[in-house]
């Protein structure tokens, strides 16, 4: 699931979560963490409590390992969870993050009121995928041309964008939610959600 070429980008879209977001303390979940690139890269600039959260136990076992010779500070919980039954009160996280997961969430519409659910009122959610506002152009050329050949390599043909995104959402009847795109007037890949 991990890939080497995409490495750089996580540190990216970390920053850019900070920009925009503010959010730098309080509990973070990662939800769909695969090998965790994304909530390390977060927990490396803020001060997060970090839930590192996956269906696939070995995904549980790579991101542990991951964290642990990254030697983060941050204190660190790994669930072995399906986003449409989070193990989580209500009102329990201050930012969520998932990426390059939903596409594969076998109940999109409740994963996306779970997420709702356990989301602090205050806080974020950023869901979807992409490679972020400030991946510069030549590696997202470079990395989306090899991207979209190994989607159609292995018939994954679940990615939604846009209007597909828009109409799950309406689905879900969250309020305070809107699309996010990565480059202007391309398609939105991303899911905001404030409560
Ligand atoms: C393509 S990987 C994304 C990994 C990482 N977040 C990234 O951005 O590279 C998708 C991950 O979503 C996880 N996943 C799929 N369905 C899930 C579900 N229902 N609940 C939680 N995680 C799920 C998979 O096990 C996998 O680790």
């Amino acid at each position: 699931m991990h890939s080497e070429n995409l490495k750089p980008i996580y540190s990216y879209i970390a920053q850019q979560i900070v920009d925009d977001y503010k959010i730098t303390k309080g509990k973070c979940l990662d939800i769909g963490t695969g090998h965790g690139a994304m909530g390390i890269e977060l927990a490396k600039i803020t001060d997060f409590e970090m839930y590192f959260i996956d269906i696939n136990p070995d995904s549980i076992e790579e991101v542990k390992q991951n964290v642990k010779n990254t030697n983060l500070n941050n204190k660190s919980h790994y669930l072995k969870a399906d986003v449409c039954n989070l193990p989580l009160m209500d009102n329990f996280a201050d930012f969520i993050v998932s990426r390059g997961s939903l596409w594969f969430w076998h109940d999109q519409i409740k994963g996306l009121q779970e997420i709702n659910r356990v989301l602090k009122k205050g806080g974020v959610a950023f869901v979807g995928g992409g490679l972020g506002r400030y991946t510069p152009q030549d590696l997202r050329e470079k990395l989306q041309g090899k991207g979209r050949k190994k989607l159609i390599e292995r018939g994954e043909t679940g990615f939604l964008s846009g209007d597909e995104l828009q109409a799950l959402l309406d689905k879900t009847g969250i309020d305070n939610c809107r699309l996010i795109s990565d480059v202007e007037n391309k398609p939105a890949t991303w899911i905001e959600i404030r409560k």
